[in-house]
């Protein structure tokens, strides 16, 4: 068995931790993130025999589409900032069992802790954005402080906020021509929450919390991250233009060329 601190979905997995906490998107405890895996992958660095499973712990919700996958997870309480100093207290592997009611634990969580208070939304979000992209590995979670601001002071309409966010950089609406979906306040570590994430993510890959942060969904940690980021730089150029007269924008028009300049297409209804 090789060493699971030197796997590259490990390194990867800590390094983004790392530059999350570093980009203050991940105070204290906050944000969280879960890696689907290939089983192959997973039985270089863990022995995957079931008689081998470390703990099993209940999910409290259902999964089918899921079970029998591997997720690389961060742990509940645990903060960023720590996880490169104990990858194996603050993340866990895990694999889904009982149609996704029970989690088995591969590694890690070796203080006894066990995955994120939102393993709900992470999970649902995972098996929505299957049906929409095979090739979707990634759900993220943090709390950008522009992208927060921003819910208290815009209209939470998810065309709207999505125009404003494409206005404030000439790129956002090539990296994100799904738009962001918005949903208001919600009791977080929910499956209602979860449930209703899963949902918006069936049409984009950004859904925003309102007052609480956002969600991200992709391929890998890079381009996940990469789609965070963009819509965290979007929305500090709108605190910091905001409160001050507007006197230019990127229209519509401009947009479309765009959409034909990178080959997207924005979403349907959302230009004029
Ligand atoms: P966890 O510590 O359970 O991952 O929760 C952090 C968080 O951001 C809740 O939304
Ligand atoms: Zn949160």
């Amino acid at each position: 068995m090789k060493n699971i601190l030197e796997a590259p979905f490990l390194i990867e997995m800590v390094r983004t931790c790392t530059n999350m906490y570093q980009h203050g998107w991940d105070e204290r405890n906050g944000g969280n993130i879960s890696v689907l895996l290939n089983e192959a992958d997973v039985a270089e660095y863990v022995d995957v025999r079931a008689d081998t499973v470390d703990r099993v712990i209940p999910t409290g919700f259902e999964a089918p589409a899921l079970d029998g996958k591997y997720f690389l997870v961060t742990g509940t309480g645990k903060y960023f900032k720590n996880v490169q100093y104990a990858p194996e207290v603050n993340l866990g592997l895990v694999r889904l069992i009982n149609g996704g009611k029970v989690a088995q634990l591969l590694w890690g969580f070796t203080d006894g802790g066990k995955f994120t208070s939102e393993f709900p939304a992470h999970m649902m979000s995972h098996a929505a954005r299957l049906t929409v992209d095979p090739e979707n590995r990634v759900v993220m979670h943090c709390h950008p402080a522009n992208l927060l601001a921003m819910t208290y002071v815009h209209d939470l309409g998810s065309r709207v906020f999505t125009r404003t966010l494409w206005q404030m950089c000439t790129e956002c609406i090539v990296v994100f021509p799904d738009g962001v979906n918005v949903l208001p306040w919600m009791l977080c570590g929910t499956n209602e929450i979860g449930i209703a994430t899963a949902e918006q993510m069936n049409t984009a890959r950004l859904v925003v919390w309102s007052q609480h942060g956002i969600y991200g969904a992709g391929k890998d940690l890079d381009e996940t991250f990469g789609l965070i980021e963009t819509a965290e730089k979007a929305a500090e150029i709108y605190m910091k233009i905001a409160h001050l007269p507007l006197k230019n924008t990127i229209t519509d028009e401009q947009m479309h060329l765009l959409e034909g300049r990178f080959g997207v297409r924005a979403r349907e209804g959302y230009l004029e």
